[in-house]
């Protein structure tokens, strides 16, 4: 089966290497793909919304399955538009892809199909909000605005002041455009967060090891939020939460978008918190997360290919995941500067004093002569599996004593 493989980050270099090891993979493509991930796939300069070319691409490649990476074609469209000329997609419909890209929408879904949430109240313009907020008595609360803002769309307001500045600069300053036209105000919960994430093929669905990303910048969840930073799995879930998870959040999910006719083939990640009332969603994803699959990719033993192309053909019922029973520890090296302005052309050295056996994936790098250099914010995950999760640990974090570039800053206490 020829595959092609939609996106350039850490996510899909992960995707990549995983994809390599089917048997049934004839020839893996990558759009636009990274330098690293050439040795995987034969990479095409294509922009991952120019979909007439994805779609020439497909036909000269003879592609038998398309997989998405990240949201924003999916949010366009890709999938609706790849699937209507016959090409089979994993990844939602633009239908399905709003369950992230509108939190509206998304709240909504889970009030009609009983999936546990925090409560909420849709602000449809500032002054209905400001009331709102008038009438709120209970701190914090969560203001989050509707649509797709880069992970920044949130923010907890400790009093009424800050509820309505957050109203004004995502409603009036419009600070994340178009996305601010709406907002959500929740209540606020509390509890560790993990992030669940299942294959689903629109009927059914198998859940992935659970992850946990790291997403403050600094040691200690301190400093600013960011793509994240590293991340684990699998994370321990008790019997209880694991059948709230399975049966009240994922099962629900999956009868929700077939009894809403939502075309749903692709991954469901749902941002979960631990409240001391359950799990409950805090949001879904419609997509493989970044980094939670550079922490997810080495403990799958099995062919993940196949089951991709089992929720293409809807035949996802009964298929088991096969897991090699190890602990996965991803540590994010990100630029300088990052999250605000990172530094990007930094040479990096010791890659290849890298140890055998752990994995570096690469999310933001260039080719440069004979080595690499850094060319995004987020530039490598350095992923180590190991029989516990403190010797992947120990693993992780000695091949990351070997890597080095000017003004690298990384977590110390990814999996701790
Ligand atoms: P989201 O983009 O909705 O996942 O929100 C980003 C982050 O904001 C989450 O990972 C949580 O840490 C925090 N958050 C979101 N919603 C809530 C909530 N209702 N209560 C407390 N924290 C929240
Ligand atoms: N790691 C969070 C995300 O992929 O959205």
């Amino acid at each position: 089966m020829n595959v092609l493989l939609i996106g350039s980050g850490g996510r899909e270099h992960a995707l990549a290497w995983k994809i390599r090891q089917s048997p049934q993979l004839g020839k893996l493509h990558a759009v636009p793909g990274s330098a690293a991930m050439k040795s995987l796939a034969e990479c095409h300069a294509i922009a991952v919304d120019d979909f007439e070319k994805i779609h020439a691409c497909c036909l000269a490649k003879k592609i038998e399955l398309v997989v998405v990476g990240p949201e924003a074609p999916l949010a366009k469209g890709i999938s609706d538009f790849l699937s209507a000329k016959g090409v089979k997609v994993f990844g939602p419909s633009q239908k399905g892809a709003m369950l992230e890209a509108s939190k509206q929408f998304a709240k909504e879904f889970m009030g009609r199909n009983s999936i546990p949430t925090a409560s909420f109240t849709i602000l449809y313009s500032a002054e209905f909000a400001r009331e709102k907020i008038k009438e709120n008595k209970k701190y914090p609360v969560v203001i989050k605005a509707d649509g797709l803002a880069a992970g920044k769309g949130v923010r907890i307001c400790a009093n009424e002041e800050e509820a309505l500045s957050a109203v004004s600069d995502f409603m009036e300053k419009r600070i994340f455009g178009s996305a601010g036209s709406k907002v959500v105000m929740e209540e606020f919960l509390t509890g560790r967060e993990a992030s669940v994430l299942a294959l689903v093929d629109g009927k059914s669905f198998l859940m992935l090891p659970v992850a946990r990303d790291h997403k403050r910048l600094k040691d200690g969840d301190q400093g600013p939020n960011t793509g994240g930073m590293g991340a684990v799995a699998p994370v321990e879930i008790s019997a209880p939460d694991l059948e709230i998870i399975k049966n009240e959040i994922l099962q629900r999910f999956v009868d929700g978008v077939k009894k809403e006719q939502i075309p749903f083939c692709g991954v469901v990640f749902a941002g979960i918190m631990f409240t001391p009332d359950g799990p409950k969603v805090l949001e879904f994803n419609c997509r493989f997360g970044d980094p939670e699959t550079q922490a997810i990719m080495p403990l799958l033993r099995g062919d993940l290919l196949s089951l991709l192309k089992a929720c293409a053909d809807g035949k996802l019922a009964g298929k088991e995941l096969e897991l090699n029973g190890q602990a996965c520890v991803s540590v994010g090296l990100a630029a300088g500067g990052y999250p605000e302005n990172p530094e990007k052309g930094k040479e990096i050295t010791g890659l290849y004093k890298v140890p055998a056996g752990a994995l570096v994936f690469h999310a933001g790098t260039e080719k440069k002569d004979d080595g690499y250099v850094t060319s995004g914010g987020r530039v490598l995950s350095v992923t180590a599996a190991g029989a516990s999760l403190e010797e992947a640990r120990k693993s992780a974090y000695a091949a990351v004593s070997k890597i080095h570039f000017e003004g690298m800053q990384y977590r110390k206490d990814i999996g701790l």
